[in-house]
């Protein structure tokens, strides 16, 4: 009879468990899958993702909400970092730098599991070759960037200069007409602006300088420190001699947005930036519009080359979603050749398609991505592969350098001396 009793004890507490289980699939089951997103808000991009990600949400039927993050590319990688590192299934889809799938592989699912072969076959190889680590693919490249030159094509033509083949050739154009213009009244005119700022953006700018002067890329292939050279240290320190003469002081604060404001409102000759700023320029009440010329960056004189640094973001998902099939669809969509096109006409995001580049009307829309294709091709990358889950120190130890350089609180050779000592160091003899 006790043993009947404790049958029955038994028997109950498995129904209720049973029954327990069920209610919680059959709710899990109910509650819709919603997805978060985070995306760049820099320029028009928070409003291109918007748009993307709604279209597929009318597709599927399933909410996705888009989160916005900060401009700087160092800030974003700091709060990715808290993000993952607490394995949060809060966001599903991460929009990532190029130079950070190495960091954030552990994190990130393997996007080969449930994106067909055949689509990621029409990728520029290399963009997934950069987003695979230890055979995983954990992104999808979704638009590509390289360093340009904006000019004013209105003003050069004004003063009778070409467009500068080296930075020589710009320093001095830059100062020509800066001060001309200043000298007729538009005392705020400006010769160049870029990205000094101490942050990912002047790794990127510094790095063009330092290559097109043949002063290496950093840190090598093999993973051998290489700043430590007089090529290097005259690229930064005729970069420093802009600082107050052609640039404003202010520039030392400038990121991507605060350079382009200055050129957009019309008070600056030059500009580096990437190519989202071509379409802003020229939009409707641009004060600029059609008066933007866009070409290579110039070279370190007449030895060197013109150099510009690969950047880029990618389509990552989270290992903590907990619905990885839709959210790498999603990333599947937001890639895919017709959302690409669409960015491209709407905003010159460079696709990361190969056949987009010869899409006439992507051609029409940006003209550019033809007559620089081999810019964009042959971009410089920054050492990231070789440095792997110690780049963003690297990349840190560097910006904070060059800014000092720049700011005229030491000279460039023995700055990059000792910064090549400290990076050996962090290496332990190249083995990064
Ligand atoms: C751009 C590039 C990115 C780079 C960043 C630096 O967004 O695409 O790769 O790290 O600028 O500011």
């Amino acid at each position: 009879m006790t043993a009947m009793k404790g049958r029955g004890h038994s028997l109950l507490a498995a129904s209720v468990i049973m029954l327990w289980v069920f209610y919680c699939n059959s709710v899990a089951a109910a509650a819709p899958a919603r997805l978060a997103i985070s995306c760049g808000a820099l320029g028009v991009q928070l409003r291109l993702c918007q748009e993307g990600v709604e279209a597929w949400s009318r597709q599927t039927g399933t909410p996705v909400k888009v989160v916005a993050t900060p401009n700087s590319s160092t800030e974003r990688f700091a709060l990715y970092q808290q993000i993952l590192a607490s394995h949060s299934p809060d966001i599903d889809v991460f929009q990532i730098d190029v130079v950070w799938p190495g960091t954030f592989a552990p994190h990130l699912v393997d996007l080969s599991s449930y994106i067909d072969g055949r689509f990621t076959q029409q990728f520029f190889q290399t963009m997934i070759t950069n987003n695979t680590i230890d055979g995983a693919l954990v992104a999808m490249p979704w638009y590509t960037d390289a360093g340009v030159l904006f000019y004013r094509k209105d003003l050069l033509q004004k003063y009778g200069r070409s467009p500068p083949q080296t930075w020589q050739q710009l320093t001095e154009s830059a100062r020509i007409i800066q001060n001309a213009e200043r000298a007729a009244g538009n005392t705020r005119m400006q010769g160049f602006v870029f990205q000094a700022k101490g942050y990912e953006g002047l790794t990127c700018d510094a790095l063009e300088w330092i290559d097109s002067f043949n002063g290496g890329t950093l840190v090598n292939s093999a993973g051998k420190v290489t700043l430590d050279n007089a090529r290097a240290a005259a690229a930064l320190d005729l970069a420093a001699s802009w600082i107050g003469d052609i640039a404003p002081k202010g520039v030392l604060n400038y990121d991507e947005e605060a350079s382009r404001g200055v050129f957009q409102s019309g008070n600056a000759v030059f500009m580096r930036n990437w190519p989202y700023a071509w379409a802003l320029g020229n939009a409707e009440g641009s004060p600029i519009r059609g008066r933007i010329g866009v070409m290579a960056l110039p070279r370190g004189g007449d030895q060197g080359h013109p150099s510009a640094t690969l950047g880029g973001w990618q389509l990552a998902v989270s290992r903590y979603s907990r619905h990885p099939a839709l959210a790498a669809d999603l990333v599947r969509y937001l890639t895919s050749y017709a959302e690409q096109k669409r960015r491209a006409i709407a905003a010159s995001y460079n696709p990361t398609i190969k056949a987009l580049y010869q899409d006439q009307e992507v051609l029409a829309a940006v003209p550019f991505f033809g007559t620089l294709y081999d810019s964009f091709e042959h971009a410089v990358a920054r050492p990231s592969r070789v440095t792997g889950s110690k780049y963003a120190r690297v990349s840190a130890e560097f910006y904070y350098t060059v800014h000092d350089v720049l700011s005229g609180k030491s000279a460039a050779a023995p700055a990059l001396a000792a910064l090549q000592k400290k990076l050996i160091r962090l290496s332990r003899g190249e083995q990064w």
